[in-house]
């Protein structure tokens, strides 16, 4: 038999395997809660405009939120054979109030429909993301300040580079996240616009009132252009690149803590709650959710090239193509809500180990810059002069086994004979972060200014 909604020029029904492709409702029921949302707002629109009598509207309406109990509680039967949430949702309207439900799809087309409870919920997820990086900046905030001056090794190449503090580490990654949210605030005030009365592509001819059904969606204006409005899904992209960006940086900090929790290293200590073990190595303290986080960006980062590659070359106005947006975001959304609360979680109980830190950070000639430096200082070398002497100084400490502070004055003033006993006070890696005193720098002192600024805009 043919379709209710559409079958007035077939005379066959689909092929299973029709059905099976066509059919979105295994997913976009997800969308259940904003469809019923958009046209509640679509039928008051219709009655206050005079196309729909206010007694069908309000029969509409109070019909909507029967459905939407049935879907909350899990009695709504849903049919493949009806394609799509949209069509479930008015077919069951249909049966629970009769007729007027054949008029609530007037001045509208399930193309600026499905843009509306796609927006209307991508714009819930750019909500959730932003508390959920709120939150996760807290928590880093809090960390930094359990260790404004606690010294521990700076890496570039992951190698020994120059000693740097706990805290500074720790608002490295409130500065990411707190780019990551002004790009969702960003994105969710360009996204902010209602496709609702678009219709098919074209507009209608219909007298609605898109502005009215903006308002009681939330957003800020209709759309200007129809045709851009049913086949827009920037603002999906733009989800997904804010989320893959996010998730990138999540992934390098779960990379520091897979490395800095390891045996080797001891640099922390990973709560219980947030480890796992070994069925068989009894032993073993698995930092599994870093490790799933480090993994996490890879599915995010692949639902923004599987979405961008459908988009690609898609011709105006709407193609079925686009059905396929919902399933990559869906599952993007899903993955960075648990990365964020993952994450979140894991940096609350994380226990920074103050000895290892600190033993690391004078490990590998770490103050070798902060020599260069006084040498430039107090003996008036120029700089390249000084990196030569300072290599050469970290070559004879290399041969003997020994820090540069174990060197005897006499031995490096066989190197440069401008060297005083003064030298020694800036060999310590305390004296090397304190000094470090440029804005944006690791001394404690900028630490702190930086955790207050934080603090405030956190409050
Ligand atoms: N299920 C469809 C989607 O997700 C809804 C829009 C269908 N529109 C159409 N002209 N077939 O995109």
């Amino acid at each position: 038999s043919s379709n209710a909604m559409w079958g007035g020029r077939f005379a066959d029904g689909p092929d299973a395997i029709m059905e099976a492709i066509n059919a979105s409702i295994g997913f976009d029921r997800r969308l259940a809660k904003q469809d019923i949302e958009g046209s509640r707002a679509h039928a008051a629109m219709l009655a206050a405009t005079g196309i729909l009598t206010d007694s069908d509207a309000e029969v509409i309406r109070e019909g909507l939120l029967t459905v939407l109990s049935e879907i909350e509680a899990g009695e709504f039967a849903f049919s493949t054979a009806l394609e799509d949430i949209h069509m479930n949702v008015e077919a069951r309207l249909k049966e629970l109030v009769g007729e007027p439900a054949g008029r609530l799809h007037t001045g509208r087309s399930r193309n600026d429909q499905v843009a509306t409870d796609f927006k209307l919920w991508v714009r819930d997820q750019l909500d959730a993301m932003d508390a959920g990086l709120t939150a996760l900046m807290k928590v880093f905030v809090a960390q930094a300040e359990a260790g404004p001056d606690m010294v521990m090794p700076g890496f570039t190449h992951l190698q020994t580079a120059q000693p740097v503090t706990w805290g500074h580490h720790m608002l490295a990654y409130v500065e990411m996240f707190a780019r990551d949210r002004s790009r969702v605030r960003d994105a969710r005030a360009r996204m902010n616009e209602s496709p609702l009365g678009a219709a098919a592509l074209a507009g209608t001819g219909f007298a609605i009132d898109r502005e009215m059904t903006a308002s009681a969606l939330g957003f800020d204006r209709p759309t200007a252009n129809s045709l851009d409005a049913v086949s827009d899904r920037d603002f999906a992209l733009e989800f997904l690149s804010v989320a893959s960006i996010c998730a990138m940086h999540l992934s390098r900090f779960a990379e520091e803590l897979v490395i800095w929790s390891s045996a080797q290293f001891r640099f922390v200590t990973l709560s219980d709650r947030f480890s796992t073990g070994s069925s068989i190595m009894p032993q073993k303290k698995n930092p599994d959710a870093a490790e799933l986080l480090r993994a996490k960006v890879g599915r995010i980062t692949g639902a923004l090239i599987a979405l961008l590659t459908v988009m690609k070359g898609l011709p105006l106005a709407y193609s079925k193509d686009m059905q396929e947006d919902k399933e990559q975001v869906f599952d993007a959304a899903d993955s960075m809500m648990l990365s964020l609360a993952a994450m979140t979680g894991m940096v609350a109980d994380l226990k920074p180990n103050p000895e290892a830190l600190r033993a690391a950070a004078a490990a590998g000639f770490s103050t070798a810059t902060d020599l260069a430096d006084w040498l430039v200082r107090e003996a008036g070398l120029p700089f390249r002069d000084a990196h030569h002497v300072t290599g050469a100084l970290v070559k004879m400490a290399e041969d003997r086994g020994c820090d540069l502070a174990d060197l005897a004055l006499e031995d490096m003033q066989s190197v440069n004979d401008q060297i005083t006993e003064g030298v020694f006070d800036v060999l310590t890696v305390e004296a090397s972060v304190a000094s470090r005193i440029s804005y944006g720098g690791t001394a404690p002192v900028r630490v702190r200014e930086q955790i207050a600024r934080w603090k405030e805009a956190l409050a």
